[in-house]
């Protein structure tokens, strides 16, 4: 058996081990089964009393100085090969990702960003507002009281909880209440758009739990239904792209509007398909609901609406991408599908513009 002084003059040997494998192997050497300080360690037993004292207490604290030792220098050669990989696997962050694994822009966000190309050359601004709405900004303050018939006609995903004013907490319903929050924020002139998330209780293949909607927000004086038409025209043209387009406006219903009318856009049969566009119509699709923004809107924005007047409408994007774009099923826009991602996407860099082509 290896004698005591022998093994302790072992132990600067561990400090130094050069890597995990022999840093193991001294390991076995002394506190294996039938390591050296593992036999010392056996001999105990057989000790007198006075010599487990001195003898037996100094093989202890070998056992234990070993132990220390050998973690000690475990725990820095684990470190120096933590930093070696480190050092080795680097990835330059800023390198331009390669043509293969480059990612496309979801068609919902090509057609906010033509959206805001448009509406920026009209002088507009985007305005966002949260998702999480309360219900005095998603109703009452678009003229839709409490018990009002409209709250029932928007399914509601309603929260179980109030805010600290005791109002509702819902997801928003459509973006309406960006209008409120810009109105209450800035006085105007106002000319916004909001595009953004909306939420119903909805499913099948037109409808999807959360969808996408652009509002947009005129205030100003002396605004007509004139000036509403001829925005709502020269955006048509300009997101399909073509001069040929004939839009209907049929009178219709919102509370926060008064009057209130709902654009459809003319489309000709093209070997059975419906093509946007055409002078002369063969059918209509509804794209749009807007109106001249309600006094009582106004009013509850903090506004005199005997000198403020506007426009708003509401838009659903989603469904002008399909019409666009040619998709037959919204269900397909959240599936998270990369092969119908990588074919109904578009190229990373290639921001729509007016002068480039919206949509190309
Ligand atoms: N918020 C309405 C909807 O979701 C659309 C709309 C907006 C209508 C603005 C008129 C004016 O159906």
């Amino acid at each position: 058996m290896t004698d005591l002084s022998t093994i302790e003059a072992t132990l600067p040997a561990i400090a130094s081990a050069p890597d995990l494998a022999a840093l193991e192997a001294q390991r076995i050497a002394l506190l294996g089964k039938q390591g050296s300080v593992s036999l010392l360690l056996k001999t105990l037993g057989g000790m007198s009393p006075e010599e487990r004292q001195t003898t037996g207490a100094r093989i202890n604290r070998l056992r234990s100085d070993v132990a220390d030792a050998l973690a000690t220098r475990k725990a820095a050669l684990d470190r120096a090969a933590l930093d070696a990989r480190l050092a080795s696997e680097t990835l330059d962050m800023s390198l331009p990702i390669g043509g293969a694994q480059a990612g496309s822009v979801h068609p919902v966000s090509q057609v906010m960003d033509e959206f805001a190309e448009i509406f920026a050359d009209l002088g507009f601004a985007v305005a966002t507002g949260p998702e999480i709405e309360d219900d005095w900004h998603n109703f009452t303050a678009l003229n839709i009281p409490d018990a009002h018939p409209a709250r029932a006609m928007h399914d509601t995903f309603y929260f179980d909880r109030v805010d600290g004013e005791g109002r509702k907490m819902l997801l928003r319903t459509h973006t309406s209440p960006v209008q409120i929050r810009t109105m209450a924020a800035s006085p105007p002139p106002i000319r916004i758009i909001a595009p953004g998330r909306t939420y119903r209780s909805d499913s099948d293949a037109t409808h999807t739990p959360m969808f996408h909607q652009v509002e947009g927000l005129v205030i100003d004086k002396g605004i007509t239904l004139g000036h509403l038409k001829w925005t709502l025209e020269t955006f048509v043209k300009a997101y399909f792209e073509r001069d040929d387009i004939v839009l209907r406006q049929r009178p219709s219903y919102f509370p926060f509007t008064e009057p209130s009318v709902e654009i459809d856009v003319g489309y000709t049969l093209v070997k059975g398909k419906r093509v946007i566009g055409g002078a002369e119509p063969d059918g209509w699709l509804e794209i749009l609901g807007s109106g001249m923004v309600h006094p009582r809107v106004i009013a509850a924005c903090g506004l005199d609406p005997d000198m403020w007047q506007g426009f708003a409408f509401g838009c659903g994007i989603d469904r002008l991408a399909m019409l666009k774009y040619g998709m037959d099923d919204l269900r397909a826009f959240f599936d998270g599908d990369l092969r119908w991602l990588r074919h109904y996407g578009f190229a990373a860099l290639d921001v729509p513009t007016l002068s480039g082509g919206l949509g190309a």
